[in-house]
C-alpha cells in the first residue's frame, strides 16, 4: 500500500536545483526570510493556543469574542473559538466597506463570449444583501442548506456570500457533474433549494445546467427542495415551475440593500462539499464558520503574499475547494481584488489565460500543474505573444507537478523572475497545508516544501513510526489545525474512521491520514507522491474508482467493474476500466461507447473512461478483493510484479494479459 515506486524516488532524488527567495523579493514580503519563518513555526508549536488565539483576533471581526480556542476533549471532533461570533460575509464585505475600500474591485470577472465585469465591494456588499433578503423571501431561513449549481459568474460568489450572511450553509455541486450526481448530493443534505442558471458557456457549448435541475427534481425524486432561484445567462429557452421557480433578475434587485448579517457561532456550519473518497459515495465535508474563515484567511495573506493593489487569479471552478478558499473566501476576507474567468482554454483560443493575465494586469496566478502541462506541449510561442510582465507570484494545486513543468512555469511564464508556491491540500483541510512562502522558503522544482507555521506533518510507515529521509511513507498530520474539515455530513463515523483511524494512533495520539503518500528529503522538503488509496487524480479533479465502478454496474450489460488510474503525460491520471459482461452480453466497439456515455451520465464527463477493457473475470484474492495492484500493471502495459500467490484463479491474470 505505501508508496514506493522506484521509478518516482529517483526522479526526486536527481532533483537538485534550488531557488532561494531574492533579498529584494525577501524585502518587499510580508514575511520575511526563513528567520521569520521558524519563529512562527516555533511560535504555534510551543504555544499553539495562543499563536491560533491572537491570529483569529487580529485577522477576523467578532462581533462576541471567543471563550477558548481550541476543544479537542474529544478527538477528532475538534471545536474552535467557541463563544465566539462572527459572520463570514461580514469578514469578507462589510469591514472592507467599512475601511473606506468600497470602491476598490473585489472581483473582476471575464465572461466566456468576452464580456467583463468589475465589481467594487461597496456594489458586492449590496448585492449580497438583496440576495441575501431573497432568499429570506423564498423561505430560506438560519440553518437551511442550500444548493448551488452555476456557472462561473458573480452571482455564484454572491450566492455563497448569501447564504453565509443569513446563516445558511451551502453546497456547491460542481456544474460539470450530471442530474444523477446532482440528485444525490441534494438529498445527502437535504437541500432546501437550488440555486442556478439558465447555462453556462463551457468550451463554445452551452450547457442546460436548469435543464439538469429539472432531471434532478423530477417526480418529487428531491422532496426537500422547496425553490429554485434561476440567474439567466445564456438566455436559453429553459421550463419555468411557478411557485418552485424564482428568476433571480426578477426577484433580487427588488430587495433592499439592508441585511444585517446573522450572528454566527464559530462551530455554525459554513458549507458542506462532497468529495470522492475510497469508499462508498462521495462524502459531504464539513466546515464550519471561524476555522474555516481564518484558516482560508491566513492561509491566502501568508502564501500568495498579497499586497494591497495586487489583482490576482485563480483559474479554478467555484465547484471545488479550491474556488471556494482561493476564488471567494480567502481573497475577499483580505480585501483582495480576485479575478472569475468563465471560460478555459480550448484549441479555438489557446491563449486564452494569457490573454486574461495581459488584459487584467494579473499580479497573481494559480493553476493547475495538468493546464501547464498542456500549454507546455503546445509550445511557448503562444505565451510569448503576451505581455505577461505584471505577474509576481505563480501557484499550482491539485496534483503533483513534475519539475519540468515546474521549470518551464518558472521559465516560460515567470520569465525567472516570480516564485513558485506549489500548494498542497485537500477539501478536507479546508486551505493549504504545505506550501512555501514566498518571501521565506527557497523552492526546489517538484517539492511543495515545508509545512505551514501550526501544522505539523510527517511521514510515518502503517505502524505510525517516522520513515527515514528519502524513503516513501504516509503522509499525516499530527496536531488539529482551524480549517481541518469538522465531520462528514450525516456520518461522524465515516468521519472517524476514514480520516483519523486508518492509521494507529501515534503515542495515543489520533492522527490525520486522507490518503496521499509522500516522502521528505534531506532538508526535511515533502515531495507528494500522489494517492496512495483508491482515488484517481484525473486533470487535478479527484474521483473514486468505486464511484466509477458503480456507475458501470448501472448498466443491465456489465456483471463487474474495476477501475484504476493509468499515468497520463497531460491528466496526470487516465481512467481505465476493466469490465466484465453479463452472461449473454457480448462485447463491442458500440457497448464502449455506450458505457462511456453511461458513466457520464451517471456522475459526469469528468468521470467518463479513457479505456475500456473486457475480460470474462477480474482478478481476485480469495477473500473476493479485486487485486488492483495486478490491474494498475496491465492498465500501464508493466510487467506484474510482487506477490500473485493470493489470486484466486491464476488463468484470469493470463486471459487478462493477452
Ligand atoms: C492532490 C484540491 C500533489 C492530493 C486542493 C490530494 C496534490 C488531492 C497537491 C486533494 C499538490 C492537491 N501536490 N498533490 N500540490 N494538491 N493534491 O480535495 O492527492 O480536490 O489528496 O483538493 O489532490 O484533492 P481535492
Amino acid at each position: 500500500m505505501c508508496p514506493d515506486s522506484s521509478s518516482q524516488i529517483e526522479t526526486v532524488l536527481q532533483e537538485e536545483r534550488v531557488f532561494k527567495p531574492s533579498p529584494s523579493a525577501i524585502a518587499k514580503s510580508n514575511i520575511k526570510g526563513i528567520e521569520q519563518y521558524q519563529q512562527m513555526v516555533e511560535a504555534a508549536k510551543s504555544d499553539p493556543e495562543n499563536f491560533w488565539g491572537e491570529a483569529a483576533l487580529k485577522e477576523l471581526h467578532w462581533f462576541k469574542p471567543f471563550q477558548s480556542v481550541l476543544d479537542w476533549s474529544n478527538p477528532p471532533f475538534a471545536k474552535w473559538f467557541e463563544g465566539g461570533k462572527t459572520n463570514v460575509a461580514y469578514n469578507c464585505l462589510d469591514r472592507h466597506v467599512k475601511q473606506g475600500l468600497g470602491n476598490k474591485v473585489a472581483i473582476i470577472w471575464e465572461g466566456e463570449p468576452g464580456e467583463v465585469r468589475r465589481i467594487t465591494y461597496q456594489e458586492l456588499f449590496e448585492e449580497v444583501c438583496r440576495v441575501s433578503n431573497a432568499l429570506k423571501e423564498i423561505g430560506i431561513r438560519k440553518g437551511d442548506l442550500v444548493a448551488l449549481y452555476m456557472p462561473m459568474v458573480p452571482e455564484a460568489a454572491m450566492a455563497m456570500l448569501a447564504c453565509a450572511r443569513i446563516g445558511a450553509p451551502h453546497s456547491v455541486v460542481f456544474g460539470g457533474f450530471s442530474s444523477e450526481a446532482l440528485r444525490d448530493r441534494l438529498n445527502d443534505g437535504e437541500a432546501k433549494a437550488v440555486i442556478t442558471a439558465d447555462g453556462g458557456f463551457r468550451k463554445d457549448k452551452i450547457v442546460s445546467l436548469k435543464n439538469a435541475v429539472d432531471a434532478a427534481l423530477v417526480d418529487g425524486s428531491c422532496p426537500s427542495v422547496k425553490s429554485v432561484l434561476v440567474v439567466r445567462r445564456t438566455c436559453a429557452d429553459v421550463s419555468f415551475f411557478p411557485g418552485r421557480d424564482y428568476w433571480w433578475h426578477e426577484i433580487v434587485p427588488i430587495q433592499s440593500i439592508e441585511c444585517p448579517p446573522e450572528h454566527m457561532d464559530s462551530e455554525d456550519r459554513l458549507f458542506v462539499l462532497y468529495t470522492s473518497g475510497s469508499t462508498g459515495k462521495p462524502k459531504g465535508v464539513v466546515h464550519t464558520t471561524s476555522g474555516y474563515n481564518l484558516w482560508a484567511h491566513l492561509t491566502f495573506k501568508w502564501i500568495f503574499d498579497v499586497q494591497k493593489d495586487d489583482v490576482y487569479w485563480c483559474t479554478a471552478d467555484v465547484g471545488w475547494i479550491t474556488g471556494h478558499s482561493y476564488i471567494v473566501y480567502g481573497p475577499l476576507s483580505n480585501g483582495t481584488t480576485t479575478v472569475m474567468y468563465e471560460g478555459v482554454p480550448r484549441p479555438s483560443n489557446p491563449g486564452a489565460f494569457w490573454d486574461v493575465i495581459q488584459k487584467h494586469k494579473i499580479n497573481i496566478f494559480y493553476t493547475a500543474p495538468t493546464a501547464i502541462r498542456a500549454f507546455m506541449k503546445s509550445g511557448r510561442s503562444i505565451p510569448d505573444k503576451y505581455d505577461l510582465t505584471s505577474l509576481r507570484l505563480l501557484g499550482t494545486v491539485g496534483e503533483p507537478i513534475n519539475p519540468e513543468a515546474w521549470m518551464w512555469y518558472r521559465e516560460v511564464i515567470g520569465a525567472n523572475n516570480c516564485p513558485i508556491v506549489d500548494t498542497w491540500w485537500q477539501t478536507e483541510t479546508g486551505g493549504v497545508m504545505i506550501s512555501p512562502l514566498p518571501g521565506a522558503v527557497a523552492t526546489k522544482p517538484g517539492s511543495a516544501t515545508l509545512p505551514l507555521p501550526g501544522i505539523e506533518a510527517d511521514v510515518v510507515n502503517a505502524d505510525g513510526d517516522p520513515v527515514g529521509a528519502n524513503q516513501g511513507g504516509y503522509l499525516i498530520v499530527k496536531r488539529p489545525w482551524p480549517g481541518m474539515m469538522r465531520t462528514v455530513h450525516g456520518n461522524s463515523q465515516r468521519f472517524r474512521e476514514s480520516y483519523w483511524e486508518y492509521l494507529k494512533p501515534i503515542n495515543g495520539n489520533l492522527v490525520y491520514f486522507a490518503g496521499d503518500g509522500a516522502r521528505r528529503d534531506d532538508d526535511g522538503y515533502f515531495w507528494i507522491m500522489g494517492r496512495v488509496d483508491d482515488v484517481i487524480n484525473v486533470s487535478g479533479h479527484r474521483l473514486g474508482t468505486m464511484e466509477i465502478e458503480s456507475a458501470l454496474v448501472s448498466h443491465d450489460s456489465v456483471a463487474e467493474a474495476a477501475v484504476v488510474g493509468k499515468p497520463d503525460d497531460l491528466k496526470g491520471e487516465s481512467v481505465v476500466a476493466f469490465v466484465s459482461l453479463e452472461s449473454g452480453k457480448e462485447s463491442s466497439d458500440e457497448l464502449v461507447a455506450i458505457l462511456k456515455e453511461h458513466v457520464s451520465k451517471e456522475i459526469g464527463a469528468i468521470a467518463r473512461p479513457d479505456d475500456i477493457r473486457f475480460t470474462n473475470a477480474l482478478p481476485k484474492t480469495r477473500s473476493g478483493k479485486i487485486m488492483r495492484r495486478l490491474l494498475r500493471a496491465l492498465a500501464s502495459g508493466e510487467e506484474v510484479k510482487g506477490d500473485t500467490s493470493t489470486l484466486e484463479d491464476r488463468n484470469v491474470l493470463d486471459e487478462l494479459r493477452k
